[in-house]
């Protein structure tokens, strides 16, 4: 079945190393029959015209402009450029070192979703909250979910629990079903991605869950030689 395999390259990556990446990536997807769509998610110094064939290069970040001034920022006309469809909103590092509010995520979507980008949008709890019990949680998650229009036709939700993001140990497989199931039931039909240490070691017990139409990958995706392992990996067998 054809799932969601994403890359965020986070602040790792420069031009060079992102196009051999690519061009690596896009020959052995020729050679292989992987039924999965495929993003790419470089750092915007390192965006690409999105000629490939087997994936599509996304953005990390973006601000809810066309242009103008908002310095250090790119907004829509520079993603226009590369061709660029698709955008990152809400991920827990831009939240929790450069202060993005939930009211800041909601005004990106509503920019971005009235130009008919695809928004993969994440939500996730800290170690914290998730002492704090389910109840706690699943209420946190809902509150991120706030002023994000679930109708929207181009969204995808990731969900990634901070304390399982580039710790190496992802979240139990019963954990994720656990959580996954509950925002099944708020968001419906909306694909949902879990993130958070997946690798080449997990993607296919993680794959195995109904509940997971995808995965948003980070560190285990950064070398070429292990993204390709998680795609063999992501095959069913
Ligand atoms: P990780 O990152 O795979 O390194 O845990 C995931 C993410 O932040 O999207």
């Amino acid at each position: 079945m054809s799932k969601i395999i994403a890359s965020n390259f986070k602040t790792n990556h420069t031009r060079k190393t992102t196009l051999a990446f690519c061009n690596h990536l896009e020959n052995f997807l020729n050679q292989k029959n992987i039924p999965h769509q495929i993003r790419l998610f470089p750092p915007n110094t390192a965006l690409l015209d999105n000629y490939f064939k087997n994936f599509k290069i996304g953005a990390q970040n973006a601000y809810f402009t066309k242009n103008g001034s908002f310095t250090g920022e790119i907004g829509e006309e520079q993603l226009e450029e590369f061709g660029i469809q698709s955008l990152l909103i809400g991920h827990s590092e831009r939240r929790e070192y450069l202060g993005e509010t939930q009211v800041f995520c909601a005004k990106k979507f509503e920019y971005f979703s009235q130009r008919d980008f695809e928004i993969f949008y994440c939500i996730g709890e800290s170690l914290s909250t998730k002492k704090e019990g389910l109840e706690k949680t699943l209420t946190f998650l809902q509150s991120q979910l706030q002023g994000i229009d679930l109708d929207y036709p181009k969204l995808l939700i990731a969900y990634e629990p901070i304390w399982a993001i580039g710790t190496g140990i992802s979240a139990t497989l019963e954990e994720i079903t656990q959580i996954h199931t509950y925002l099944k039931q708020i968001l419906g039909r909306i694909p949902l991605l879990y993130g958070g240490s997946v690798k080449s070691q997990n993607i296919r017990e993680i794959f195995k869950i109904p509940s997971v139409d995808g995965v948003l990958i980070g560190s285990a995706s950064w070398e070429i030689e292990s993204f390709k392992q998680i795609l063999e990996n992501s095959l069913e067998k």
